[in-house]
């Protein structure tokens, strides 16, 4: 076959020959002209487009200037935490536009446990920073309890983040040099409301929410993934954050570490914590309350992965599997107090340790209540007052 033949005329090689009336192809090679001709074109339509999304930009920043400045746009949609409307965001990258967000509509009310799906590159990170006010949006509009946060400059966005938003990322970014405890308390330095001492003691009370109270003068290199991503987790909540944001939270875990953190997160949720995070694992949304898939730079639909039925049954599941690890704790708390005759007080914190943290981590209870349970059921004299277990 010739290469003549195999060279087929692409639509922009007609238009180059109707535009010049010069030939694309001349015996059987492309054309330098065209290439030139080609080359140029590209350079023309990206300074165009970056010129088009610059001046609708300009415009809508200065109209928007103008509603923050009379009032009209501060004080909106306070029903909900946060407000995301039509965000775009468009990186330059020397002579390419890349639009990683195209137009996002998105509403978190307090309380949600928000998952975002997508696949690489789909634009969920970008998302997270834009809600996280670690960046600003190209168009478009954030409010964050009422508050336009889009048009902030950096000190201001540096308050919200500081005031308002709580982080945690794949690799839980922990100070190597620091113990868990100095860890947790890197973000209450900066806020200055605590004493010294106020601020050693918040960063124990966080620690003991996410069960690792004891281990709170370890480094991270002397924790595990999944005790280091415990941490950071403790670290976002230092400043009673509104909403905290999770970028990829299990994604440097094994499968039952992952179950391990997101048991945590669901049951902080279910105490009144507001998450968003974004994943490629299927797991996070079973355990989040709303989830949502995004593909090239776009919000699709809301929804549970596999629906509502396997949902239901999953759900089943892993009722089933917290009732067994009530069983399962009664009888390591049950020895635990075997061990222990003839004590007259005991740390509650100690029958806790002595109980595999998997099974405390998925409980339908809370652990005192099951510690009550079992002294009622096995008639001990005995009760639960603060910290310490009072037996008579
Ligand atoms: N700072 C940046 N400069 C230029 N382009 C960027 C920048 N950050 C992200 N992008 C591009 O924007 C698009 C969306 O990126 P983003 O990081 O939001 O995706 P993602 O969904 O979080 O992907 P992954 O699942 O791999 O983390 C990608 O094409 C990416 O290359
Ligand atoms: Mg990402």
């Amino acid at each position: 076959m010739s290469e003549d033949s195999n060279m087929k005329k692409s639509p922009e090689m007609e238009e180059y020959e109707q535009e010049t009336g010069k030939l694309a192809i001349w015996k059987g090679k492309v054309s330098n002209d065209f290439k030139k001709w080609q080359n140029r074109k590209q350079k023309d339509e990206i300074k165009k487009q970056k010129l088009e999304m610059l001046s609708i930009s300009r415009e809508e920043r200065k109209q928007l200037k103008e509603d923050i400045k009379h009032g009209r746009d501060i004080g909106k949609d306070y029903a909900h935490l946060i407000v995301a409307e039509n965000l775009h965001k468009t990186y330059l990258l020397g002579t390419t536009a890349v639009a990683a967000l195209r137009g996002v509509d998105l509403t978190i009310d307090k309380r949600d446990f928000i998952d975002i799906m997508g696949p690489s590159g789909s634009g969920k990170t970008t998302l997270l920073n834009l809600i996280g006010g670690l960046d600003t949006p190209t168009r478009g509009k954030i409010f964050l309890e009422g508050k336009n946060i889009s048009m902030l400059n950096d000190n201001d966005l540096a308050d919200i983040r500081k005031e308002s938003i709580g982080f945690v990322f794949q690799f839980y970014n922990l100070l190597p040099q620091m113990t868990a405890q100095e860890n947790v308390m890197v973000p209450l330095h900066f806020s200055g409301k605590l004493s010294r001492r106020g601020k050693r003691k918040k960063a124990l009370d966080l620690l003991r929410l996410v069960e690792l109270e004891e281990r709170a003068h370890h480094t991270p290199s002397e924790l595990s993934g999944g005790e280091q991503q415990r941490v950071a987790i403790a670290r976002a909540f230092a400043n009673d954050p509104a909403i905290v944001i999770l970028d990829e939270p299990t994604g440097d875990l094994d499968s039952k570490t992952g179950v391990m953190i997101l048991n945590l997160l669901r049951d902080l949720n279910r105490r009144g914590a507001t998450f968003i995070a974004v994943s490629h694992d299927a797991a996070v949304s079973e355990f989040a309350t709303r989830v949502f898939h995004m593909r090239d730079g776009k919000l699709t639909h809301e929804g549970k992965v596999g629906g509502l039925k396997e949902t239901a049954v999953m759900e089943l599941k892993r009722k089933q599997e917290a009732e067994i690890n009530k069983e399962k704790c009664k009888g390591m708390i049950f020895r635990y107090l075997f061990a222990n005759q003839g004590k007259t007080e005991i740390n509650v914190n100690d029958i806790k340790t002595s109980v595999p943290t998997p099974i405390i981590m998925n409980l339908p209870e809370h652990f005192d209540d099951i510690l009550r349970e079992l002294l009622k059921e096995n008639n001990i004299n005995g009760k639960v007052e603060g910290d310490l277990l009072i037996l008579q």
